[in-house]
Formats: structure tokens, sequence, C-alpha cells
């Protein structure tokens, strides 16, 4: 079975790209088929797996492609391989923030990206998403695309900020353009065992997701930080390191959340 997970979390700087990259890269090398789709302006995804050259087209073209010319095979030429056999990417090249106010006077503006995804979905077994960190037109075509939200939270004071708007912007997803719009699971990041503070907001996450939060916890880890400059995942930077090794235990999670 495919699934669309997507990686929310309004607050900035909480481990979305560091998760969706590591993550991708963990499930591609259990041999997933996988397409990461780099949906904030940063682009910190893309370049995080090493594309640092402006694409002829990217996601922000794909965005606003009139329905009429939508087919897989157009859907497709956006679609960039990397070098890991199983993982794909639907980059993003340029700042995505002029497409807010172009999506402004469209229709059906909340759908782009879902339409985009419903064409190729079957060519993948997992297709992660990438958000800014913001709940903006951008961060509501992905709630709309996805089928989960995993949300990585920081184990740092004010953790738990904003957490009740972004359940409450989910919730409206599911109100309106996305029924089954489910939470995949809270995803402690950044944790720092000699910190009472890291074990803190642990307990409060487990009070506020119950049982949705993943077993695994993603540790602070200087590796995890360098990786990016390197245009390498963890799991081709330091295979070893325990940030590889949680985003594998954290992949084994998702798979077995199916
Ligand atoms: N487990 C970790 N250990 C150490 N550093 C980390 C870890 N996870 C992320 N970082 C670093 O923290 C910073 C923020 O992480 P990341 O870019 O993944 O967050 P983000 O939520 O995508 O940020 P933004 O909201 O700006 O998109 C980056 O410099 C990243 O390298
Ligand atoms: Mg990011």
């Amino acid at each position: 079975m495919n699934r669309v997970i997507a990686a929310c979390n309004q607050k900035g700087g909480v481990g979305k790209t560091t998760t969706c990259v590591n993550l991708s890269a963990a499930l591609a090398a259990m041999e997933k088929r996988v397409l990461l789709v780099d949906m904030d302006p940063q682009a910190n995804s893309t370049q995080g797996l090493g594309f640092d050259v402006p694409f002829e087209e990217d996601i922000y073209d794909a965005m606003l492609l009139p329905d009429g010319e939508i087919s897989k095979e157009r859907v497709q030429r956006f679609i960039q391989k990397t070098s890991m056999a199983y993982l794909d990417i639907f980059p993003c090249s340029r700042s995505l923030a002029g497409l807010e106010v172009q999506l402004l006077q469209e229709e059906k503006r909340d759908r782009k990206l879902a339409r985009l995804l419903e064409k190729i979905k079957e060519d993948y077994d997992f297709i992660l998403i990438d958000s800014p960190p913001s709940l903006n037109i951008l961060t509501l075509n992905v709630l709309t695309a996805a089928d989960s939200v995993l949300i990585p939270i920081q184990c740092e004071y004010y953790a738990l900020q904003g957490l009740a708007e972004l359940l409450n912007t989910i919730r409206l997803v599911q109100q309106s353009t996305n029924p089954k719009l489910a939470i995949e699971g809270a995803l402690l990041t950044m944790y720092d065992s000699r910190l009472n503070l890291s074990k803190q907001v642990v307990e409060d996450v487990k009070t506020t997701f119950s049982e949705k939060v993943f077993k695994t916890v993603i540790p602070r880890s200087v590796k995890l930080s360098e990786a990016p400059s390197f245009g390498k995942p963890i799991i081709l930077y330091d295979v070893v390191s325990a940030g590889a090794v949680r985003y594998m235990e954290l992949a084994k999670e998702v798979v077995d959340n199916d």
C-alpha cells in the first residue's frame, strides 16, 4: 500500500527537513520506492540531497499547471533521480513565496499538490512531503495531499507552543478538503539525555498525543547537522552514527504502522 506522509509543524527549526531527508533515505535503503516532495520555499530538502543548481522546472511550475495539462508523464518530468536507487525528489529550486500570491487567484487552490501526486502515487511506496514553517496556503496543499501527518517536536522549552493551532488546522482540513487525514505520530527530535528539560518535553508530548508518539526518539547529533552540507542523508554520511541508527529505526516503525 502506498502512503503520503507530510512532516508538518509551523514552528521553525524543529527537524522537519532533517526528518524528511533521513527518513526518506532510510526507507529507500529498505528498498521502498520513495519520493520526497520539497514544498518549503527554503528548498532545504532539495539541497540536503545534494542538488544545488536551479532546475529548469520545479514544484513551483508544477503547482501552477492548468488541470488540463496534468498527466502522469507531465508530472514525472519534474521528478529527479537521486544518488540512491529507490529515492526520487520532486525538487524546489527557487522561492515558492510568490506562488502563494499566484495561488490566491486560482480555483481549488488547496488541491493543487494533491492533483499532482494522484497521478504518480502508484509509482511509490512512500511519498514524504517537507513543509514550510508556517500555516499558509502551501501547508494547506500539503495537508490536503497527505494521508497522514508526522509532527516533529524539538525537545526544548516552548516545544508545545503552537501545537494547538497545528492540531486545529489539521481538524479543519479533515472537515473540508481531506476527511481521511490521519496523525502518523509525533516525533521527538534533538533529544539530549543530559537535560532534564528534554525528559520533561517527552512526558508532555506523551500526555498530548497519548499513543500517537513514535517510540524512536531522535538524539541531538552533530553528524545529523553536518550531513546536509555534504549533500547527503545521514546513512550515506555516517551509517554507524546514532542519528543514522535512529532514523533506520523510525523507518521500521513507519513501515510497521501500515
Ligand atoms: N537531531 C539533530 N541533531 C542536531 N542538529 C539537528 C538535528 N535535527 C536537526 N538539526 C539541525 O537543526 C536545524 C533545524 O533543523 P531542520 O532544518 O531539519 O528543521 P526544520 O523544521 O526543517 O526547519 P524550518 O522550519 O526552517 O524548515 C538544522 O541546522 C539541522 O541541521
Ligand atoms: Mg525545513
